[in-house]
């Protein structure tokens, strides 16, 4: 099984993610976590590149280009391999995300994304995605304080340091995938406790583990 958790900045999908493997184990499956960009070795040198304060010179179409090298590699040496061992599959983020961020944000044709992310894929599509969904004023501001915790605003902050406007329309873009996909992407709202999302979450993969 693959499931994958998209969203904006600053939802919880990292805490939720690792509450979610203690779960799928507890119930006795073997479970890889993995993420994008950055699953694979290759992946790791493009996350640098993307997500650096020094790549401000990097094209749009420069930027879709990576992400979609980034998951070409992952499908291929990361997700097959382990959904071929019979793994659950959870990735923080995955080909929704490029419709989102380069698609409903950045401006470029989904359509043409739609396309670009079946090459990328084969026929590894995710069979169920969480959207975590939050009011982008409220994710900008959790994402910026994780990254001065962490020391990262400068080795991972150049997609934080876009305009609230961006972040409203990689929302929207995102709500309406979720209107298109309507039975592989479930919409969990994130401004609840963590406990509450985490129920949230638990009861949509139960339910779609039982079909
Ligand atoms: P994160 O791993 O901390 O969520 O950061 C990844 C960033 O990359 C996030 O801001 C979303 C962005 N992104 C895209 O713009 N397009 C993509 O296809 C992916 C996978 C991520």
């Amino acid at each position: 099984m693959f499931i994958t958790f998209e969203g904006i900045e600053g939802t919880g999908k990292t805490t939720q993610i690792t509450r979610l493997k203690q779960h799928m184990e507890d119930m006795g499956r073997q479970v890889l976590l993995t993420r994008e960009p950055g699953g694979s070795r290759i992946g790791r040198e493009l996350r640098r590149l993307l997500l650096t304060m020094e790549s401000s010179d990097l094209t749009g179409e420069t930027e879709l280009f990576l992400y979609l090298a980034d998951r070409a590699q992952h499908v291929r040496e990361v997700i097959r391999p382990a959904l071929e061992q019979n793994k659950v599959v959870i990735s923080d983020r995955f080909a929704d995300s490029t419709v989102a961020y380069q698609g409903y944000g950045r401006g470029i044709d989904p359509k043409l994304l739609h396309s670009f992310n079946q090459t990328a894929i084969g026929e590894y599509g995710p069979d169920l995605t969480i959207l975590l969904d939050i009011e982008p004023e409220i994710g900008l501001k959790r994402a910026m304080m994780r990254n001065m915790r962490e020391q990262k605003v400068r080795e991972e902050g150049r997609f934080e340091a876009e305009a609230l406007p961006f972040h409203k329309k990689v929302r929207e873009g995102y709500l309406t995938l979720a209107m298109l996909h309507r039975s592989r992407i479930r919409v969990v709202d994130a401004a609840q406790s963590p406990d509450e999302v985490a129920n949230a979450i638990a009861a949509v993969v139960d339910e779609c583990m039982d079909k």
